[in-house]
């Protein structure tokens, strides 16, 4: 299992198991943290997924893609440097621990 802290707007952490091979967006979702909405389910076409990463662990995960970047463009919240879509990051060994912070709003 993955460690992963979810961090809400109010400030409230959740500590969850992820599943390796499982988006953070969809370990969200099945976990009931409030937050993430994932309305596209997960293919990258609705930003309601938008997570800052923490600063510790933005540099850990693969770059952004093409079809993310633009999506970024798209969020409710404002984008920022550390701006990601909860929906393309994988849980694995490599990020056990992670922190993301939900912005105050998805839709
Ligand atoms: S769930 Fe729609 S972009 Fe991530």
């Amino acid at each position: 299992m993955v460690k992963v802290v979810y961090v809400a707007d109010d400030g409230t952490r959740n500590e969850v198991d992820a599943q390796p091979g499982i988006s953070l967006m969809q370990t969200a979702i099945t976990q009931g943290i409030d937050g993430i909405v994932g309305e596209c389910g997960g293919s990258a076409m609705c930003a309601t997924c938008h997570v800052y990463v923490d600063p510790d662990w933005i540099d850990r995960l693969p770059p952004r893609s093409d079809v993310e970047e633009e999506m970024l463009e798209c969020t409710v919240s404002a984008r920022k440097d550390n701006s990601r879509l909860s929906c393309q990051i994988t849980a694995g060994p490599e990020i056990d621990g992670i922190v993301v912070h939900m912005p105050p709003e998805q839709i």
